[in-house]
């Protein structure tokens, strides 16, 4: 394991290519690094750390992408730093495996924690600095403060993890305190908590763009997910049912079907007949305020949550149902 801070590898870019910053070609080249101009990815372990780094780039100006995770990197959480890469001069990856957002029972003490493997990841992303901290540097002895975000949190997930969401508010804020980013990039897959989270930056006046990306799924369909390493095979061809439901009932509102009673007990009727399951929701709601729909219209997420074995799984689609 990678412990503490420091230089995790260098990055290396051709010595003639144009500065990664300015785009401007290199002045003088150093003979010794004829072959290669090599930039370093920094690996930060405390707060002040992380200030200290981001300092010299936000005083020139340099606009900061923040992508933050719980590790266990996959394509999904890739992608979001390919599009903080594309949108920003700086790009910052946090990787924190949240307490407060695992309820008692969940799955905070067996969450896949992979930081090598992270950190690599990371780093063939071409983002600049990873922020790894301990619990005891993002929540101080004593802490007691909590950030919630209502009335969207009462909806879909929020509704079956108590306290998930002000996990999730919480150490989101405190993140966005450390690096304070111009952008920070989220997954469509999570979709609730994009909602929350945009909801909490617009409610604070916190001048940061929230991005939300694509879901990124399998070739067969299956959402990416860190928890995915839990299933077994078998568990996971059952898991198929999940993006399958989800993609007939898209097809079906846009062939004009708007009984969202109808739409839900077919997704459920496909889902119960593909294995033992225990189904947390599937809903139909209003894309932008999660509030349930009987009828859809307009841009519609059709959201589900679904045990399978001893794994949850979440996914979703968005519908212009028109
Ligand atoms: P985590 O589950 O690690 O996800 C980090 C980010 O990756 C989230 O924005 C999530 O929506 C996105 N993501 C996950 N799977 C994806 C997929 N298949 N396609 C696209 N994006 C995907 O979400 C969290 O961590 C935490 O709640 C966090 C925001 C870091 C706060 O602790």
């Amino acid at each position: 394991m990678n412990a503490g801070s420091g230089v995790y590898r260098a990055r290396c870019l051709p010595v003639n290519a144009p500065d990664y910053m300015t785009g401007q070609a290199p002045l003088d080249v150093a003979p010794d690094l004829a072959e290669r101009r090599c930039l370093i990815m920094k690996k930060l372990g405390k707060v002040c750390e992380v200030r200290e780094y981001l300092s010299p780039h936000r005083q020139a100006g340099r606009r900061i992408g923040f992508v933050p995770t719980m590790g266990a990197l996959h394509e999904g959480h890739r992608s979001l730093m390919r599009a903080a890469r594309k949108g920003c001069e700086q790009v910052i990856v946090s990787i924190f495996v949240n307490p407060t957002q695992f309820g008692p029972g969940e799955d905070f003490q067996k969450y896949p924690r992979m930081l090598d493997a992270d950190l690599a990841a990371c780093q063939a992303e071409g983002v600049d600095a990873v922020f790894c901290p301990p619990v005891s540097e993002v929540y101080p002895a004593g802490s007691a403060t909590i950030v919630t975000v209502k009335r969207l949190t009462e909806a879909l997930c929020g509704a079956h993890r108590p306290g998930h969401f002000d996990g999730v508010t919480t150490v989101v804020t405190k993140l966005f305190n450390i690096v304070q980013p111009d952008a920070a990039y989220f997954g469509q897959k999570d979709a609730q908590q994009a909602t929350v989270l945009r909801r909490m930056v617009t409610d604070l006046l916190w001048p940061i763009e929230i991005v939300v990306c694509p879901t990124v799924r399998e070739p067969d369909g299956l959402a990416l997910s860190s928890r995915n390493a839990y299933l077994s095979p078998a568990e996971r061809r059952q898991a198929l049912s999940l993006s399958a439901a989800l993609f007939r009932a898209r097809d079906e509102i846009l062939a004009g079907q708007k009984d969202v009673a109808a739409l839900v007990a077919a997704m459920r009727e496909r889902i119960e007949s593909a294995g033992p399951c225990g189904i947390d929701y599937v809903e139909i709601v209003d894309a932008d305020e999660l509030t349930p729909l009987a009828t859809a219209r307009g841009r519609c997420l059709v959201a589900l949550a679904v045990r399978i074995g001893g794994t949850r799984l979440i996914d979703n689609v968005v519908v212009d149902a028109g």
